[in-house]
């Protein structure tokens, strides 16, 4: 079995009870986007998807293992990905991959190759205070991207950046995806972007989170148009679960 299974499970700090029988499957170069309550517990789940913190009950299989044995399967970028500021921008795109064991010089050449894609070519001399918030952004990704890990997790990618240059990230984090089809679990606030982004939109009830809603986008990546009815109606059902859970406002 590939791709992501998380099954039934529950996780508590305490007396916190945080996730709660959590479902969720994710098939191999699925997109899938879970949009819940802040505090509902995204993070927490990612931490277990990335083995780096257990279950109190239930399993997460990845690719079919164990996920605390499976962290070498997966690809976490955290909410807040930092950039160190006294390394250039090619060398913090190497670094997870040096921190695998690759070798700095091969590092450097793996994480290069990818930086015309990622809009950062001329750059890798850099230093991360000479990048644009959406550059910064682009180079956390890569560094992410780069350790070619069958699951990629997002979390909130672009929580920090201004609405203008969010739209144009979601666009190209598009782009990027139907190029390589990589199995992503994209944690977002923003129902617009998990609708522009994503295959499923999981939807997490508040604390101790549970799916209340699986909303499938039956759009075409690619062609997707945020001002479209069809669009609307989608962002729509996913607003409704939303709002069958907790108080949200109409975007
Ligand atoms: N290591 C921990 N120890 C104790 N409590 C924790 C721990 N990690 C998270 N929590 C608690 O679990 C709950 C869920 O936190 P989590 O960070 O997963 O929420 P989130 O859904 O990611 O929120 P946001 O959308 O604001 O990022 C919070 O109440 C938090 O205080
Ligand atoms: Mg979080």
């Amino acid at each position: 079995m590939s791709g992501l299974r998380v099954q039934g499970v529950s996780k508590s700090f305490g007396t916190l009870d945080v996730l709660r029988d959590l479902e969720l499957a994710v098939e191999p170069g699925e997109f899938a986007a879970v949009i819940g309550p802040s505090g509902s517990g995204k993070s927490t789940l990612f931490n277990l998807v990335s083995g780096l913190d257990r279950p109190t009950s239930g399993q997460v299989l990845v690719e079919g293992e164990p996920a605390g044995v499976a962290s070498g399967k997966v690809a976490y970028m955290p909410q807040k990905d930092l950039l160190f500021p006294w390394r250039t921008v090619l060398d913090n795109t190497a670094l997870g991959l040096e921190a695998q064991g690759v070798r700095k010089k091969e590092a450097r050449a793996r994480a290069g190759a990818l930086f015309a894609d990622f809009g950062l070519d001329g750059f890798q001399r850099a230093y991360p205070s000479e990048l644009s918030g959406g550059m910064r952004q682009r180079a956390a990704l890569l560094r992410t991207v780069v350790l070619e890990r069958p699951v990629l997790l997002l979390d909130e990618p672009f929580g920090a950046l201004d609405s203008l240059t969010r739209t144009e990230m979601q666009l190209w984090l598009a782009g990027m995806w139907q190029r390589h089809r990589w199995t992503v679990v994209l944690v977002t606030h923003d129902i617009r972007e998990a609708v522009l982004l994503a295959d499923t939109v999981h939807v997490l009830s508040p604390r101790p989170a549970t799916v209340v809603d699986r909303v499938e986008v039956p759009l075409p990546h690619g062609e997707r148009d945020f001002t479209a009815p069809e669009f609307a109606a989608v962002e729509r059902r996913v607003l409704e679960a939303l709002r069958g859970t907790t108080a949200v406002t109409a975007p």
